[in-house]
C-alpha cells in the first residue's frame, strides 16, 4: 500500500514538474549535438544572465506553441552549461536563433518577434521555391504576406535555374513561388511568361530580363538575378534593426530611417508616431519616384542611429544612409518642423548628391566610430549593471594605475628608502 502512495504522489510530481514548466520548448544539451542531423530544430541558444534573453523567453515560449503540431521541434541551450554545442554552432553573441536541417544551419536575422520567428521557422522548413497549384491561392498569400517573390511559367531554362539558385540563397529571408501561366496571369499584370516578379503590398515588379542574357554568358543572368532579390526583399518600411542593417545595406540604395524612441512598453508619443508615419506616407504615395534608389525603414532605438551618425539625435528625426559609402545625410532643419515636401526635397537633394555629407568610410572616421561605439557601449553596460562595470574596469584601472605609480616613482621610493638607510646607519 505504501508503494502504492510512493507511485501515486511520483505521478503527482511528475505531472506537476512537466506542467508547472508547461513550456513547450525542448532544454537540450550536450547530446543535441548527436540527434541535430535528424529531423529540423529550431533553438535559441541563450545565456540566463542576458537581458535580451530575458525578453525573447515568453515570445520563444508562444514560438514553441504555435509550431508544437508541425514537425519543426524548438529547444533551447544554456551555453554558460554547455558550451561545447554553442561552440559546435559558433555562437557569437546571446541571444542566437539558428534553424537546424540536417547538416545545414540557418541564423535568424530578423526582429525576435512572434510572427517574424514563425515565419522564418516555416519557411526554412519547406522546398526554397513552394509551387502554387490553384487559383485562390495567391489570394491567401497576398493576405497573409506583404511581399514575395514568383516564377511564372515552364520551370526549365536558364531563368528557372536561376530562380531556383536564388531561392536557395535566400530562403532566409523571402518566400519564393512558382506557378504556371494560367494562375498567373491571373493575378499579376504580365506581357510574357516566363518571367519573375515581386508582389509588395499591392503592386508588383517584373525582374528586367534583356535579350542580351541568351547572348551573353549565364553568369550574367545569374548575377542580375541575385542583385535584383536582395534589392527587393525588404518590406517597404521595415524596423531596421542592428541584425539586420547589413542586409539592408546590401541593397546599396539610400537607407531613409526615420529615428524614433519607443518606450518600454513599444509605445510611441504621439509626435514620434506622426513623423514615423508621415515618412511612411512618402514611400507609400511616391513608390515609383523613390523605389529604385532609395530603401525606407524606421527604428524605436534611436542608438542605432547615434551609432551610424555618430552623434546623438534627439527624436524624432530622419537619417539617410549611403550603403556603398557609409556616407550619411541629416536635414539641416528641425526634423519635426519638416513637412513630407521638406523631406521630398532633401532625398532629391541628396540623390543629385547636393546635400551635406557626413561620416564615411575614411580610417579617421573609422577610428571615431570605434570610438563613440566604445563608449557608448561601456555607458550601456554601466546603466545595466554597475557593479559588474565597476569590477570590469574601475578596479583594474586602480590596480594599473598603482603598478604606473610603482614604476615611474621608484626612484623617489627608492631614494627615501636610501634615506632611511641612511638615517639608519646614523
Ligand atoms: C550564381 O550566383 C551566386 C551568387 O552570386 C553564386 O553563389 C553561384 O555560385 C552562382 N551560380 C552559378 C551557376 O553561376
Ligand atoms: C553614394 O555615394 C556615392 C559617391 O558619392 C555615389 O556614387 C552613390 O550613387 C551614392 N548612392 C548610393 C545609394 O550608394
Ligand atoms: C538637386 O535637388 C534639389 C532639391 O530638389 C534642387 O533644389 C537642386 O536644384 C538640384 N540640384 C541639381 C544640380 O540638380
Amino acid at each position: 500500500m505504501q508503494n502504492f502512495y510512493k507511485l501515486i504522489s511520483s505521478i503527482l510530481v511528475i505531472t506537476f514538474v512537466c506542467c508547472a514548466s508547461s513550456s513547450r520548448v525542448l532544454e537540450l544539451g550536450d547530446r543535441f549535438l548527436d540527434v541535430r542531423s535528424e529531423g529540423m530544430w529550431f533553438v535559441k541558444f541563450y545565456a540566463p544572465y542576458c537581458g535580451f534573453c530575458k525578453k525573447l523567453e515568453p515570445v520563444w515560449n508562444l514560438v514553441a506553441q504555435t509550431l508544437y503540431n508541425t514537425n519543426i521541434r524548438v529547444g533551447k541551450v544554456d551555453c554558460t552549461r554547455f558550451k561545447s554545442v554553442c561552440q559546435s554552432f559558433d555562437v557569437q553573441g546571446y541571444p542566437t536563433v539558428i534553424f537546424v536541417r540536417g547538416h545545414n544551419e540557418y541564423v535568424f536575422n530578423g526582429e525576435r518577434s512572434k510572427d517574424e520567428l514563425v515565419h522564418f521557422a516555416m519557411r526554412m522548413s519547406g522546398p526554397p521555391v513552394q509551387q502554387v497549384t490553384r487559383t485562390e491561392s495567391f489570394e491567401i498569400l497576398k493576405a497573409n504576406n506583404p511581399i514575395f517573390f514568383v516564377y511564372i511559367g515552364k520551370q526549365q531554362g536558364a531563368l528557372w535555374e536561376f530562380y531556383y539558385i536564388a531561392s536557395e540563397a535566400n530562403q532566409q529571408f523571402a518566400y519564393f513561388y512558382a506557378t504556371n501561366n494560367e494562375i498567373g496571369s491571373k493575378h499579376f499584370m504580365i506581357d510574357s511568361h516566363p518571367v519573375v516578379l515581386v508582389y509588395k503590398e499591392n503592386t508588383h515588379y517584373i525582374f528586367p530580363l534583356s535579350d542580351a542574357y541568351d547572348v551573353v554568358e549565364p553568369t550574367a543572368l545569374n548575377d542580375s538575378m541575385h542583385n535584383w532579390i536582395i534589392q527587393e526583399k525588404f518590406a517597404t518600411f521595415p524596423r531596421v534593426t542592428r541584425e539586420n542593417l547589413h542586409q539592408l545595406r546590401q541593397t546599396k540604395k539610400f537607407l531613409v530611417i526615420a529615428v524614433v524612441e519607443e518606450n518600454k512598453l513599444s509605445e510611441l508619443e504621439t509626435h514620434e508616431q506622426e513623423f514615423r508615419d508621415m515618412v511612411e506616407q512618402i514611400i507609400r504615395t511616391k513608390r515609383s519616384k523613390y523605389h529604385a534608389n532609395f530603401q525606407f525603414g524606421w527604428t524605436g532605438t534611436p542608438d542605432l542611429a547615434h551609432t551610424i551618425a555618430m552623434e546623438h539625435l534627439p527624436t524624432p528625426h530622419l537619417l539617410v544612409l549611403n550603403s556603398t559609402t557609409n556616407h550619411h545625410h541629416v536635414p539641416d532643419d528641425d526634423p519635426m518642423a519638416m513637412t513630407s515636401e521638406a523631406i521630398e526635397m532633401f532625398l532629391d537633394s541628396i540623390n543629385n548628391q547636393t546635400a551635406t555629407v557626413y561620416g564615411g568610410d575614411h580610417y579617421s572616421v573609422r577610428l571615431y566610430r570605434a570610438f563613440f561605439e566604445t563608449r557608448r557601449l561601456l555607458a550601456e553596460m554601466w546603466r545595466g549593471n554597475p557593479i559588474l562595470c565597476f569590477v570590469l574596469f574601475v578596479v583594474p584601472f586602480g590596480f594599473f594605475m598603482i603598478i604606473l605609480y610603482s614604476i615611474f616613482c621608484a626612484d623617489i621610493m627608492d631614494a627615501e628608502d636610501a634615506d632611511d638607510d641612511h638615517e639608519k646607519k646614523e
